[in-house]
């Protein structure tokens, strides 16, 4: 079996963190007994390209135990956990090619042994798997059936696609299901990206200016955490729609030219390109601290930076100091890559239960569906949604009121007014 990991020597460890996060995937739990029963993906080789955590193996473990011949790799250079990695390949028997911390070369080697494996269905998170098999790799597309997606950045990536003509198989779009990014992106992004900061900086989040730039799920959930650690709240937008619902949740909106100068923390979430620039790193205070949690790290223009800086040194794991030629002092945490998956684990297992959940149904949908699914992005299905939220709820032991026959005949009615 081919793989490549940092060390097996850590299998033992990722297994027993792997068990511990699976305690908290009821949701997962139920289809992988269904799965071990069912065997819905047999004979099928999914490639995997998603961070590999301890939630990811879960999932993967799910659709071996379906009957899929698994292959992963990571999609992220700095977001693989190793001892996951690592106990993937040995209690798992699962290839795997993942390195915390590889570079750019490696990281594409990496998604190339999986396409290697000639796989029918892809399991992508921000769609570098995809965009390698449609530039690279176009002799394995006439194998593959289908797809998912994970994230915001590689839904957008896949309309693109789309929209030019180039996507080559039905790919359905995990992160708009609503059990997804409400959840996920809301509540998953809020914690763990407070968690890295905290893990790389340690420093007191009470009282300070805390600058969020976006606010799509992934910064509402930012920017609710922040507050709730006592920090002032700034929001930077571009949508007017989004500014006002900022706004109106009780944050600053200020443009990014002028939060540059205020913020004690600042962090990204928009997935789009150089949303902090040189100019704004310049205006920053002496020891202000950037990251970025969108998909990419292309959300701060890094080498705008670096231009100002007379110096740079690793002043602890995580924390890159640049120093101005008038003395003044920049972090960035985290090489400004996600810095949730980078500095702390990623999204609290609970939370990518249900993210995982819509993998797991959505890629035995598309199975079960075969060639009738034309090439398109498609969201997932309402049914597959409806299921997860409510098994979910009955995991979490909550019971919740049904319709009355007279209050469905209400809906569907329109004569009964004032
Ligand atoms: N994305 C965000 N958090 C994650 C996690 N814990 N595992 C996999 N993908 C993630």
């Amino acid at each position: 079996m081919n793989y490549d990991v940092l060390d097996k020597g850590l299998a033992e460890q990722g297994k027993r963190r792997i068990e511990w996060a699976n305690q908290s995937m009821p949701v997962l739990n139920l289809i992988r007994q269904r799965f071990e029963k069912e065997k819905p993906l047999e004979g099928m080789r999914v490639a995997a390209c998603l961070h590999i955590t301890t939630e990811t193996a879960s999932l993967l473990q799910t659709l071996a135990a379906g009957g899929a011949q698994v292959f992963a790799c990571a999609s992220n250079p700095l977001s693989t956990q190793d001892d996951t990695a690592a106990s993937l390949v040995v209690n798992d028997s699962i290839p795997c090619f993942a390195i915390k911390g590889e570079d750019t070369k490696t990281y594409y080697s990496h998604i190339n042994a999986v396409l290697d494996a000639a796989p029918h269905y892809t399991l992508d998170d921000g769609a570098d798997l995809v965009s390698t098999l449609h530039s690279e790799r176009r002799e394995m597309l006439s194998g593959v059936k289908g797809g998912t997606e994970e994230t915001t950045t590689g839904v957008i990536r896949l309309r693109s696609m789309t929209a030019d003509g180039v996507l080559k198989y039905p790919i359905i779009a995990v992160n708009d299901a609503k059990t997804k990014h409400f959840f996920d992106n809301r509540y998953g992004t809020g914690q763990s990206t407070i968690d890295g900061i905290i893990r790389a900086t340690n420093r007191l989040l009470a009282g300070a200016s805390f600058v969020v730039c976006g606010y799509g799920w992934c910064g509402k959930g930012l920017a609710m955490r922040a507050r709730g650690m006592g920090a002032h709240v700034i929001v930077t937008e571009v949508d007017p729609t989004a500014a006002l619902e900022a706004v109106m949740d009780g944050f600053s909106v200020m443009p990014i030219a002028k939060a540059a100068a205020i913020g004690d923390f600042f962090c990204t979430v928009t997935g789009n390109i150089n949303v902090i620039r040189k100019e704004h790193f310049n205006a920053m205070k002496d020891g202000a601290i950037v990251s970025n949690s969108g998909h990419f790290n292309v959300e701060l223009d890094i080498p705008g930076l670096e231009s100002l800086a007379k110096a740079k040194r690793e002043i602890r794991p995580f924390v890159m100091e640049y120093t101005f030629n008038d003395g003044r002092r920049v972090n960035l945490l985290g090489e400004g890559r996600l810095i949730n998956l980078a500095a702390a684990e990623g999204h609290p297992s609970s939370v990518m239960d249900m993210s995982f959940a819509n993998q797991a149904l959505c890629l035995e949908y598309m199975v079960k569906k075969g060639a009738d699914l034309a090439v398109n992005v498609y969201p997932v299905p309402a049914q597959i949604d409806a299921d997860i939220a409510l098994m979910k709820l009955a995991a979490m032991g909550i019971l919740i009121d049904e319709l009355t026959a007279e209050q469905k005949k209400y809906l569907a009615s329109w004569d009964i007014g004032t």
